[in-house]
This record gives C-alpha cells, structure tokens and sequence, in this order.
C-alpha cells in the first residue's frame, strides 16, 4: 500500500503534471479497458497511465503512442467534436508552471502552444500577440497583457493576492497566460476557467 495518494506522492516531484493536465484521481464514470488498471479504489491514477518502473519513453504503459494511446479510452468522436480534434491536448501534460527564460516576452509554454494555432496569420479567429506583449482577440473579446509576472503588477496595487484567487486560475512561472483565463486541458476547447458575467473573471484578479 502507498502512503497517500500518487497525486500527492508523484506530484510532490512531478508538481507540472498536475497543472493543465489529464484528469488524475477520479473515478471514471466509463469502462477503462484492463491494460490501464484503476487503483485499489477504483480511481484512474499516474500509475493508469505510466509505470514509473519501466523503462519505455515517457513510461507510458503499453504500446500505444500519441492519439492511439488516447483513443484506448475515448472514442474517436469524442476528439472529433474539438475544433482541433483534441491536437492541442495530445502530450497529456502541458508543462505549466516552468518560466520560460530567454523567450521574447516570457511567455510560458502553454501560451506558447495556444499561439502554435492561434497567431499564425492564417488563424480564422484574428488572435495575436503584439510587440509589447498584448494579447489582441478579436474585437468582442478584451485585449490584455500577457506573459507579466502577477507579482510585479500586484505592487503597485489593485490586484487581489495570489493566495486569495480562485484555484481554477492558473499563473504558469506567475505569469499571466492563455490558461489564466481559458481552460487548457478540456473537452470543450477554449472555454473561459470561470463564467465572466459582470467580469466576474476580470474581478478576481483586479481589485477594483
Ligand atoms: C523523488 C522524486 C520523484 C518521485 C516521487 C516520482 N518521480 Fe517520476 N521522475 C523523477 C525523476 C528525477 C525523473 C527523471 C527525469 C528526467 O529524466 O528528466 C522521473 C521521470 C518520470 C517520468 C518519465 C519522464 C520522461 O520524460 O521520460 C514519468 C512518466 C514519471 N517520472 C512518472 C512518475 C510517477 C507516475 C510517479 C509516482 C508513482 C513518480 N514519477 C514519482 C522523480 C520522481
Ligand atoms: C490519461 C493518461 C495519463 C495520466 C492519468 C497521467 N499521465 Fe503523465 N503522461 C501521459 C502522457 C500521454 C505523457 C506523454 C508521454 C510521451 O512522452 O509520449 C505523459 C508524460 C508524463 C511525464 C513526462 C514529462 C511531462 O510532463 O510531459 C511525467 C513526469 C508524467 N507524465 C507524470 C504523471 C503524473 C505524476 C501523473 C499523476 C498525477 C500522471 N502523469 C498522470 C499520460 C498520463
Ligand atoms: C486510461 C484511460 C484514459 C486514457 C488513456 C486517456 N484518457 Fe482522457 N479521460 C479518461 C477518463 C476516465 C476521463 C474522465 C471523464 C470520464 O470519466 O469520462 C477523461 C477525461 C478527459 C478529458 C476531459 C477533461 C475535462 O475536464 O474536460 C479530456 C480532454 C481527455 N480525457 C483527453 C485525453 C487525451 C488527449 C488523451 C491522450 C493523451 C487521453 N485523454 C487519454 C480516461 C483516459
Ligand atoms: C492545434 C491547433 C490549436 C491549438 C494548439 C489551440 N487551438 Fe484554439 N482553436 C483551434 C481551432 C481550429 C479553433 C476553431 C476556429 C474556428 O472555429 O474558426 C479554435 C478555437 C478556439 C476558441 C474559440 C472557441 C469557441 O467556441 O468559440 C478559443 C477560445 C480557443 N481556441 C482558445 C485556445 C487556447 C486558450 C489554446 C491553448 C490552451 C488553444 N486554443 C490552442 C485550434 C487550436
Ligand atoms: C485576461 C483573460 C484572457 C487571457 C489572458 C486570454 N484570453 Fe482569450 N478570451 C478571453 C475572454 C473573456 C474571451 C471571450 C469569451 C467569450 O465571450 O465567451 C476570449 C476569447 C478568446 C477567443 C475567441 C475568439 C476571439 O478572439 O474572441 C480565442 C481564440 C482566444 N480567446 C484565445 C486566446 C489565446 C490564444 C490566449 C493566449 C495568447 C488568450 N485567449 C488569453 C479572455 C482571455
Ligand atoms: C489572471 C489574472 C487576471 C485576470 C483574470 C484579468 N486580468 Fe487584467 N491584468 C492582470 C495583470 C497582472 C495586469 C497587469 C499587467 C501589467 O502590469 O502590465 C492586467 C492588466 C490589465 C489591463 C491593462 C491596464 C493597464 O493599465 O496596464 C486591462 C485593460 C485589463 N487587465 C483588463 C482586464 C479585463 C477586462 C479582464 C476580464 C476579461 C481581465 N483584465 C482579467 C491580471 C488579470
């Protein structure tokens, strides 16, 4: 028997593959097929996915890779409902959390994924990264910076504490990031990490 649970025990070490990450420790409300066994209390754990003892790339269990290996639980159309049929979600882990350094403007991978898609000039949405750092939307939605560091911004005021924001926000490295506001690992892709009626998002950083 562990000591506690493996999100706590490998987290403790592997702190990044619990932020914008593949669900872990939950109970599965479908049939997971036996080669990615539960844990003794039925939940879908690291150890579904990996064995931390072997020796294969990424330790994944079994022998399938890349989509292959995410469809061994999902169905095809469960991918193929996102507008980018789940490509953006497929290393399992996202990395957040790690400060880029010596990256233009800072920004932290998981932004960096987002504009792997989202500046190119062909992107139908008009998304963009300026040279100072702004994030551009299109017109409905609001222009922000990207890639500060919330501790910086919060000395001059007008910011709520970090330990006082709400946990589904993210700051990868402290900075703001495309998963500050949206959702990075989710089967509806780009949806808001909370409802912004009245800007209750913009509310819970800025403390006006
Ligand atoms: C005491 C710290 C520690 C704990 C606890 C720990 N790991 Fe690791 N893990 C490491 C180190 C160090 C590496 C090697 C990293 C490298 O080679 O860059 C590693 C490598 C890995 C890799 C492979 C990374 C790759 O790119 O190939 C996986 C997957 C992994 N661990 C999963 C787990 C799981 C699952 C658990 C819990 C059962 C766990 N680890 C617990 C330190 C730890
Ligand atoms: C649903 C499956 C799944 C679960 C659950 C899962 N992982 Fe992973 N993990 C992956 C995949 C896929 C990769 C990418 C493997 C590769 O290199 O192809 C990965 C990669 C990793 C890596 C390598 C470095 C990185 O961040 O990409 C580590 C470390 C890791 N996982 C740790 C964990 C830990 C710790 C847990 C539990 C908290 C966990 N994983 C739960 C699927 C999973
Ligand atoms: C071992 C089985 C298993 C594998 C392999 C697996 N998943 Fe999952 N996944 C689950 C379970 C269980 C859930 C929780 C929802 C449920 O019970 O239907 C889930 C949930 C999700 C969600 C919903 C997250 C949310 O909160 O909205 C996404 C997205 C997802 N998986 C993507 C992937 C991707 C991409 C891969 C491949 C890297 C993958 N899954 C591999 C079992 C698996
Ligand atoms: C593999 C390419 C790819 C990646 C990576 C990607 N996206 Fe997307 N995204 C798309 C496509 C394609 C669309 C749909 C465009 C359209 O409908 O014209 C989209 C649409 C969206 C939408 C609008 C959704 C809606 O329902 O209106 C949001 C928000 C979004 N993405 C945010 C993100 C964020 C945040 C990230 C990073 C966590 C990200 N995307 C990463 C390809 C990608
Ligand atoms: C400060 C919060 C915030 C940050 C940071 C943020 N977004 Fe958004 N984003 C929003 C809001 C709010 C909307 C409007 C959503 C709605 O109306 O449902 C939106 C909408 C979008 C849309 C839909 C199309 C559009 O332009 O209106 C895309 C695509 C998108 N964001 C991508 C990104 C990407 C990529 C990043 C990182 C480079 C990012 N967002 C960072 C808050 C943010
Ligand atoms: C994750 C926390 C966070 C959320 C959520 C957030 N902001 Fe911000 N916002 C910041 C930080 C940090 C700065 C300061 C950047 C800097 O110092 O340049 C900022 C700066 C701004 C600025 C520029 C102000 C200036 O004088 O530089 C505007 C405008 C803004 N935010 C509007 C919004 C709106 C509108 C929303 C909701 C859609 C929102 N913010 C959501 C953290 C957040």
């Amino acid at each position: 028997m562990l000591t506690a649970s493996q999100e706590s025990l490998c987290g403790g070490c592997h702190a990044n593959a619990l932020k914008v990450s593949h669900p872990s420790g939950i109970t599965p409300r479908k049939k997971i097929p036996p080669e990615y066994p539960l844990d003794w209390k039925g939940d879908l754990t690291c150890t579904s996915c990996h064995t931390p003892h072997g020796n294969s790339p990424g330790l994944l269990r079994g022998v399938k890779h890349g989509r292959e290996f995410c469809l061994a639980c999902h169905e095809r159309k469960f991918f193929d409902k996102m507008p980018d049929q789940g490509a953006s979600l497929m290393a399992g882990h996202m990395n957040s959390g790690i400060p880029e350094t010596g990256q233009a403007m800072n920004l932290d991978p998981d932004s960096i994924r987002c504009l792997g898609c989202h500046s190119q000039s062909g992107d139908p949405m008009g998304v963009n990264v300026d040279r100072r750092g702004v994030l551009r939307h299109s017109d409905k939605s609001v222009n922000h910076p990207i890639g500060v560091l919330y501790a910086d911004a919060m000395r001059f005021g007008g910011f709520r504490s970090p330990a006082m924001l709400s946990k589904a926000i993210t700051l990868p490295g402290g900075r703001v990031s495309c998963v500050s506001c949206h959702e990075g690992y989710s089967k509806q892709h780009g949806k808001l990490v909370m409802q912004n009626f009245r800007s209750a998002l913009c509310f819970e950083c800025h403390d006006l």
